[in-house]
């Protein structure tokens, strides 16, 4: 068993370590108290309150109607339930693109109502402002580059990014630029795998890969993918460990078959006077 499924609280230096020992991080999006419990349970070392959430839990297309007070409420939830692991917080779509200080403010609010450990936020050298800002406050930053789904509507869809020697040079460089303003881990999405595994031998901070193949310290998958419990698209990169949408179905519709065949409550489930 590795050192590091006995350490009773992740932080973010324990993730630091985690990397300089090679040893793999797994973290799992999470949006409610009940699933991540069991994520933390089942030994994720990270937590992230995704502002995926606006698609999995609220049906929106993408993530760019999220607001700030949406993602407070999620961080609670997920914070109240995680003992061990690190939850991290998306700093949703405006909210810290503004000004430094607006985001500063932002992220303060996810920490100190939301209870999250620290916050992550899209984009490269054009954020490296921004996150030193916030991390000089005493807030841990995961950056997050390559495919930034917030900038959905420039990239024209959910794209991979850095394809060919001048889009990988610049996402190696925006990388190289989260790191340099403090941030102490980065995400990597939806980038050739070569590239994720060049950024994570040049970085000497985590990075965590969705759709940047398995050389990355670290993976993220969205909760409801990996559960089979979304079925807006299944993108090639996610790998369903369970079917839990259809199982779901089938149990409601024998619940709704019992109660109209009047199966459903027997005397089992009644009270006596
Ligand atoms: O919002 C989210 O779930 C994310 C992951 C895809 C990394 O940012």
């Amino acid at each position: 068993m590795s050192k590091f499924a006995e350490i009773s609280k992740i932080t973010s230096t324990t993730l630091t370590q985690m990397k300089r020992e090679g040893e793999r991080i797994a973290m799992l999006t999470a949006y409610d108290s009940c699933f991540a419990r069991l994520a933390d349970q089942a030994g994720a070392e990270m937590l992230l309150v995704g502002d995926s959430v606006g698609m999995v839990f609220s049906g929106h297309e993408n993530t760019l109607s999220v607001t700030l007070d949406q993602m407070i409420y999620h961080t609670q939830a997920v914070a109240r339930a995680a003992r061990r692991a690190f939850v991290v917080t998306d700093m949703p779509f405006m909210s810290y693109q503004v000004t430094p200080e607006e985001a500063l403010r932002n992220a303060g609010r996810l920490v100190q109502e939301g209870r999250a450990e620290a916050v992550k936020l899209e984009g490269g050298a054009s954020m490296a402002t921004t996150i030193s800002r916030i991390v000089t406050a005493g807030i841990p930053v995961v950056g997050h580059v390559g495919l930034t789904p917030q900038s959905v509507h420039i990239f024209g869809g959910f794209k991979v990014q850095g394809k060919g020697e001048m889009a990988s040079r610049r996402v190696l460089a925006d990388a190289l630029a989260v790191q340099e303003a403090g941030a102490f881990a980065v995400v990597l999405e939806g980038i050739p795998a070569t590239l994720a595994a060049e950024i994570t031998r040049t970085l000497t901070i985590p990075t965590i890969g969705i759709g940047a193949g398995g050389d990355c310290d670290g993976q993220v998958l969205v909760m409801h993918d990996l559960l089979g419990l979304f079925d807006g698209f299944t993108p090639k990169f996610v790998k369903q460990y369970a079917q839990l949408g259809r199982d779901a179905e089938a149990a409601f519709g024998a619940y709704v078959r019992e109660v109209k065949q009047q199966d459903f409550p027997t005397l089992a489930h009644s009270f006596q006077g």
